[in-house]
């Protein structure tokens, strides 16, 4: 296999002044790239503001014989963040969307601003970046882009009502931009890593802390983002070193005669079957989704 590189390739990495988007930033930098290192450096709960992070990192890339252009703008601005990108090296082709902060409480708890904050820095912020960089990717046709995803949206997690909603409305955006994006060469997925950052201290076993280095996390993120791969669509777990893909699995469900009524009694009577995995299918799209509930409205025509 070949080296991956991304000479003359133009990498944007938000909340890359710490944590896993640092190692992304350091990875693709190393590997060629030029680099904006964004990072608005507030705190794990998203508050305050500091542009040493992007630089800090910015000066190691650097010292490491790499090129990069730190960014403090906050990624709900991410036309700034392009902006920048485009004034600096005149193009953009890969977008890692990971900034991201947390605001942990239950659900009774949770307020307003809670749910907001979250949302904002997570959903409307990768959109922002990613809608920004859009049309130049389209045409240069090619680009690649990366949501953060996270096994707390995938899974749930008690506390994360929030957090939880976000993440998962980023698999959502995956999916759909995957569509629009193949026939212009631009390719997206996502990622729900584990890795031992300010976000994450406290929460492993001892000891598993400093196994989980966030830089276990990029390769995978920098082959996805090569010319190489045709991966589109997917969303991975990845961390501590090991790495899998994450599809949906649907049963075969139940199908009542649709012109005939039926009960909530006929659907409790049923309920184990519509339940049951045995043959299950795994949708890739939403014609294959609607197979089924097609096949029973013909099997009763
Ligand atoms: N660490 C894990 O185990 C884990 C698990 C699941 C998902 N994630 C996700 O991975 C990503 C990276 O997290 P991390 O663990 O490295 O945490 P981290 O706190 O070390 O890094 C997040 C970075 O994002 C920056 N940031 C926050 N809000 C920003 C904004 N509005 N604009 C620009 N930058 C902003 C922060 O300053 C910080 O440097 C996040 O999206 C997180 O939700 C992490």
């Amino acid at each position: 296999m070949s080296e991956i590189r991304f000479d003359d390739k133009v990498v944007i990495v938000t909340g890359a002044g710490g944590g896993i988007g640092r190692a992304h930033a350091l990875l693709f930098a190393k590997h060629g790239a030029k680099v904006i290192v964004n990072d608005l450096g507030g705190s794990a709960q998203g508050e305050g503001a500091n542009s040493d992070a992007a630089l800090k990192v910015v000066e190691e890339i650097k010292a490491a014989g790499g090129t990069a252009v730190a960014n403090p703008d906050s990624v709900v601005d991410g036309g700034k963040i392009v902006q920048c990108a485009m004034d600096h090296f005149g193009r953009v082709d890969v977008v890692v969307n990971n900034a991201g902060i947390l605001r942990d409480k239950s659900f009774q708890k949770m307020t307003d601003q809670d749910w907001d904050l979250v949302y904002k820095v997570h959903v409307e912020g990768a959109y922002k970046v990613t809608h920004a960089a859009w049309p130049y990717m389209k045409d240069n046709n090619f680009g690649r882009v990366i949501f953060t995803s996270s096994t707390s949206g995938i899974y749930g997690n008690f506390g994360q009502a929030n957090y939880g909603m976000a993440k998962l409305g980023l698999y959502g955006l995956t999916r759909t931009l995957a569509i629009e994006g193949r026939k212009n060469n631009i390719f997206v997925n996502a990622i729900a890593p584990t890795g031992g950052t300010r976000m994450t201290e406290g929460l492993f076993p001892e000891g598993a802390f400093d196994k989980l280095k966030p830089e276990l996390v990029s390769p995978l993120v920098a082959y996805l983002c090569s010319l190489d791969s045709k991966e589109t669509g997917s969303l991975f777990e990845v961390g501590g070193g090991w790495m899998g893909k994450v599809r949906w699995e649907r049963s075969l469900g139940i199908g009542f005669n649709p012109d005939e009524s039926f009960s909530p009694e006929d659907v409790a009577a049923n309920f184990e079957q519509l339940c049951s995995f045995e043959g299950a299918v795994h949708p890739k799209d939403n014609v294959e989704a609607l197979r089924e509930l097609m096949l029973n409205i013909q099997k009763f025509s």
